[in-house]
């Protein structure tokens, strides 16, 4: 097995007691290896000029950066013939732009939209804001006892009313993977468009967006090894083709007069204003990593780290899992509480010996309020993560209870 480490100048960094950083927040994001920290300064080192912009050769050289890597991201993801992609800042803008331009035109006075209890605020709030603004109601899947959205849970709530779904393909908390396909299905045969929050899929599943059907799937860059400052959505043309423009400006526009504008054809209709091309090419490079290991090795690799972060977590005592512990039909992401420790103070404490966890609500209150939890710890992995990482891990919680004057 290759050493992934190897490929990230960041573990590069030892402390005076020797140890690099046992990095286990990658659901927040990932690091980044030379390749695209590469990628990004050779784009401003040789091919740096505004895309779109001129007739010389620089500007047509950075306008087919921008055009390959959109090429390479649709091959990545299956793209279907009548599917484009947009690039964005980030998820959040992906999501912000489907709401505002696909929700505010379309969504009507005493419609539906079904969300999961478990979205991250990016895939709930944008929705908050639609149905307020045109009187629409918000339904919620509920999770059962082991975190999962279940397909019952989805018949009973997805009805002739809905008009859109909003759903995170997996739960950047519980890290369980939606059955997405089956709901996307299920909304169609009802008539409603599915939004997905793909932010914790793409980045660790081979994800087929022929086959998944969704209408529209957003996801970031960083969370992917990529830089931070890309994101990507993927829409039906069908439907960005109709939509209005969400940013208005430079690039996006065909001809424009004193009092009306034309409107570029998609993707330039939603790309307003100069890309962030270095951020674009640094993307680009990612995906080429990823695609060279394999998105079915990357999941064989994950899946034995996460097998051993449940066991390593089960085994030390005070430590609860929150949600399920089986490995079935998830990705590396894992919650869990310390008795009688606020999470914030367990990563505090795990921050002493270079273990990096998340603690709080991951973005995702609702999904608290449901479990009744105010906070969790919470440990990702990914590609370049070792047994080590997790037993530093599992040793440190050893000591947290200690550390504030329990007995045990
Ligand atoms: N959305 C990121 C997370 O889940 C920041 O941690």
């Amino acid at each position: 097995m290759k050493d992934f480490r190897k490929d990230f100048p960041l573990f590069t960094n030892i402390d005076k007691q020797g140890r690099s950083i046992a990095y286990l927040d990658n659901a927040a994001t990932t690091q980044k290896p030379y390749a695209v920290l590469q990628a990004q300064e050779e784009y401003y080192k040789n091919k740096n000029a505004n895309p779109h912009r001129g007739a010389y050769d620089l500007s047509i050289e950075a306008t087919k950066v921008l055009d390959d890597v959109r090429e390479k991201t649709k091959r990545w993801l299956h793209v279907p013939i009548d599917g484009e992609i947009i690039f964005t800042k980030n998820a959040s803008e992906s999501l912000n732009l489907v709401a505002y331009s696909y929700g505010m035109t379309y969504i009507k006075e005493g419609d539906e939209i079904v969300l999961a209890v478990s979205e991250h605020h990016s895939n709930l709030v944008p929705w908050q804001m639609v149905a307020k603004a045109k009187g629409a109601h918000l339904t919620y899947l509920y999770l059962n006892e082991e975190g999962r959205i279940t397909l019952e849970e989805a018949n009973r709530k997805i009805t002739s009313k809905t008009k859109l779904v909003a759903i995170a393909q997996v739960s950047n908390v519980t890290g369980l993977v939606s059955p997405i396909e089956e709901i996307i299905g299920l909304a169609h045969s009802k008539g409603a468009v599915v939004v997905v929050d793909g932010t914790q899929g793409a980045a660790h599943l081979a994800v087929d967006l022929e086959n998944m059907d969704a209408d529209f799937y957003a996801f970031s860059g960083h969370k992917m090894l990529g830089p931070m400052g890309i994101g990507v959505l993927y829409g039906k043309k069908k439907y960005l083709n109709e939509m209005p423009p969400f940013l208005y400006g430079g690039d996006m526009i065909e001809y424009v007069e004193e009092q009306s504008t034309t409107y570029a054809p998609v993707p330039q209709k939603f790309e307003a204003g100069t890309q962030n091309m270095g951020s674009i090419a640094g993307f680009g490079a990612a995906i080429d990593y990823l695609e060279q290991i394999g998105m079915s090795q990357i999941q064989r690799i994950e899946e034995d780290l996460t097998r051993y972060l449940l066991e390593r977590l089960s085994s030390v005592s005070h430590v609860n899992i929150i949600g399920s512990s089986s490995l079935e039909n998830r990705i590396g992401v894992v919650p869990f509480v310390v008795d009688g420790v606020h999470p914030h103070d367990v990563v505090t404490i795990l921050n002493k010996d270079l273990v990096a966890i998340r603690s709080g609500n991951h973005c995702a209150q609702p999904l608290h309020s449901f479990l009744k939890v105010p906070a969790t710890c919470r440990a990702s992995v990914y590609l370049y993560n070792t047994k080590e990482d997790i037993d530093r891990l599992a040793d440190s919680l050893k000591g947290v209870r200690r550390w504030l004057g329990y007995g045990a």
